[in-house]
């Protein structure tokens, strides 16, 4: 690794650090006073310093990410290719609610969609990747990167209003811890700026050609089942918080016949609503089973605190 590739910059900090634990230790001498003072002053400067090396590690880390990741094994798909850093600008920086750091995220996301399309590919499974719920795009790149970084010959579908959450008109919603107490859910809660899709775009557009992904915008009562892909689909991510807005996309799924023996549902807010099964994702698919008994699921993968994915299994 070079200087300019940021480990000069921890080399500088860690012997920083060494030079002011040395001259704490040999203050010591002098009294209490200066020791105190000078303890003081030390560990302002110690929270500068580990502030500092948190961020160029995240950055190190993204490069990293972004360069040596891309095609993995040096083949690409047709309609991709590899990627570079991530621009400052790219609105997918922007990691999801709850998250301290894109990094952070990253290292939630990637693993999960990785060991996903693993399976997938293992499986011999295909079909469309598909996701509801984007707002700035951040695990849909996971997705599109993921896809690039596996090989997989998959189209990426994304679904959001982009104007937030619709009306909360579901009982079910409005009890929801989220929206009664921490009111953190609401109508238009999430909304987006207007350019979002096309900045959304412009970021995968940088290693998939528009031939492999689509973004549809609008409430899913509005664009569900019409514009859902014409093919099984392989592996969906639902990140829309409300049990209404599940319960409108697996019944749309349904409908248009798109679930397939082995595919995999991902519910990235599973554990939300304190994971009480009266509520949300949970909800959703516990009344999904109920309804539909040809389908069943077994858990396949938990990720961060919150996301839980299932294979579903055809009965019949
Ligand atoms: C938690 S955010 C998604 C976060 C995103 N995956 C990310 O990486 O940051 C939930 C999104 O679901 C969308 N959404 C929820 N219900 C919807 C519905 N019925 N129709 C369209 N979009 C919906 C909201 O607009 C919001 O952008």
């Amino acid at each position: 690794m070079s200087q300019s590739d940021g480990s000069g910059v921890i080399r500088r900090v860690v012997r920083g650090v060494h030079r002011r634990l040395s001259r704490t230790a040999s203050y010591t001498k002098k009294g209490v006073r200066a020791f105190v003072y000078d303890r003081t002053s030390t560990v302002a400067s110690l929270s500068r310093d580990i502030r500092l090396l948190e961020r160029r590690i995240e950055s190190l880390s993204s490069q990293l990410a972004y360069e040596n990741f891309g095609a993995v094994d040096g083949r690409t798909t047709p309609g991709t290719r590899t990627y570079g850093t991530l621009k400052p600008h790219d609105i997918t920086r922007q990691p999801p609610l709850g998250y301290h750091s894109a990094i952070e995220a990253r290292t939630i996301y990637k693993p999960a969609f990785w060991r996903g399309i693993n399976f997938l590919f293992g499986n011999a499974i295909k079909g469309p990747i598909v996701e509801f719920g984007c707002r700035t795009g951040f695990t849909s790149r996971c997705l599109a990167e993921a896809i690039v970084e596996r090989n997989l010959d998959a189209k990426l579908y994304l679904y959001d209003s982009f104007s937030g959450l619709p009306e909360i008109s579901s009982f079910i919603d409005q009890s929801a811890p989220e929206v009664r107490e921490q009111n953190v859910w609401f109508d238009g809660s999430m909304a987006m700026p207007a350019g979002t899709p096309k900045a959304i775009s412009d970021s995968l557009e940088e290693f998939l050609a528009p031939s492999r992904f689509e973004i549809v915008q609008g409430y899913f009562s509005d664009v569900l089942p019409s514009r859902l892909p014409k093919e099984k689909i392989s592996l969906v991510h639902i990140d829309c918080d409300l049990y209404s807005s599940t319960m409108e996309v697996l019944n749309a799924l349904v409908v248009a016949d798109l679930l397939q023996d082995g595919c995999l549902l991902y519910f990235d807010d599973y554990n939300c609503s304190r994971a009480n099964p009266k509520y949300g994702e949970r909800r959703a698919l516990i009344e999904f089973l109920g309804a539909n008994t040809h389908w069943s699921a077994s858990p396949f993968i938990s990720y961060g605190w919150h996301g839980q994915g299932y294979i579903l299994h055809e009965n019949i």
